[in-house]
């Protein structure tokens, strides 16, 4: 194993991303735990542990610890951070890295310090926290540290942030539950109540990247979605289209634009013209749901693009800050200055 390089790592609410110095992305595998329910004992983690998701045994839980945008349970934070460590560096290591971390914007203040402190336990000689908008910007190329607006979203699965920055800064933010797994739950939501068809997380999540669409559908396309009817308790396979799909998510999508329009209100004039200038650029997994960034486009006018890589915009971010310039440097500070809404 070579001596490890620095490492950006980006602990998201369905993924952990590891970047090294040097070496690109190394690690990139669901952020999932699974657990003994009886005794805690840590069965397996990272792509192991997803395996068991909603297959597991009356006492296997298989646990996401930042699955709402916070930490759920301190502990299985702990070995999914040893875990992503130790796979990119083996046992030891001769000198003490560097990391770059980004955290779901609703970890606290203590937990980020406890997860700093956990970071040192697995080797680091010092760990930097950067927020995900952020990370996210300098992963694709956006410089702001002079004082123009840009406009950041960045759509997990359990959490998404949405940022103006400006200054090296977020200049206004809001970070809310509303990502891909909600996506999910309103699609999950949907059959049942209009087929009486109770499908699975995965079942859903997979509805959604083959039909799912933010704005109403072209032509009309079709899957088999296999489930358990609520009325026979018996499992049934029903045809459903992307229309439906299209009804399902529309509310939530609704909820998500306003949101991002509330921002633009906090947002000053000045900055707010430049984002009506440059557009809004969306990066993380659940930003891919098809029409998206032309749902938003429709609402608010505003020109809205993804990015190329989205879903490792952050963690790129965080291996580019590692670079000892003074731009990189301005984006990394104790305490950021804005507020979020
Ligand atoms: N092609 C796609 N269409 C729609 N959603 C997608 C697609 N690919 C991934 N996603 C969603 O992206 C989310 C994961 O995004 P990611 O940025 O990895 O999350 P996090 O940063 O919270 O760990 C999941 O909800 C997943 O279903
Ligand atoms: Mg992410």
């Amino acid at each position: 194993m070579p001596q490890i390089s620095d490492i950006g790592i980006d602990l998201g609410t369905s993924q952990v991303l590891v970047y090294a110095r040097g070496r690109g992305i190394v690690l990139r595998e669901p952020a999932v735990v699974a657990a003994d329910r009886t005794n805690g004992k840590v069965l397996a983690v990272g792509a192991e542990a997803y395996k068991l998701v909603g297959r597991t045994p009356g006492n296997v839980q298989a646990i996401r610890p930042f699955r709402q945008g916070t930490i759920s349970d301190f502990e299985m934070a702990k070995e999914l951070i040893h875990y992503a460590v130790r796979r990119v560096s083996g046992r030891h290591f001769l000198t003490r890295p560097r990391a770059i971390v980004s955290l779901p914007t609703g970890v606290s203040e203590t937990e980020k310090r406890a997860v700093i402190s956990v970071l040192f336990d697995a080797g680091m000689r010092k760990t930097q926290l950067l927020e995900k908008p952020l990370a996210a910007a300098i992963g694709i190329g956006i410089h702001f540290a002079e004082p123009y607006g840009s406009m950041m979203i960045d759509m997990g699965a359990g959490a998404s942030d949405i940022a103006v920055l400006s200054s090296s800064d977020v200049v206004v933010g809001t970070c809310t539950q509303i990502g891909g797994d909600y996506f999910d739950d309103a699609i999950i939501r949907y059959l049942r109540k209009k087929h009486n068809l109770l499908i699975g997380d995965r079942t859903a999540e997979e509805v959604k990247m083959t039909l799912g669409s933010a704005v109403p559908p072209p032509n009309e396309l079709t899957m088999d979605v296999t489930g358990r009817n609520l009325l026979s308790g018996l499992p049934r396979t029903q045809s459903i289209t992307n229309l439906e799909v299209y009804e399902a998510l529309k509310d939530v999508i609704s909820d998500f634009i306003e949101t991002i329009q509330q921002v633009l209100e906090h947002t000053p004039p000045q900055l707010a013209s430049d984002i009506f200038e440059d557009g809004i650029i969306l990066t993380g997994g659940a930003s891919q749901l098809q029409g998206l960034s032309d749902a938003i486009y429709r609402e608010l006018r505003i020109a809205t693009g993804v990015a190329d890589d989205p879903a490792t915009a952050v963690v790129v971010g965080c291996g580019r800050a590692l670079e000892d310039t003074p731009e990189m440097r301005s984006y990394l500070h104790e305490n950021s200055r804005y507020r979020y809404l």
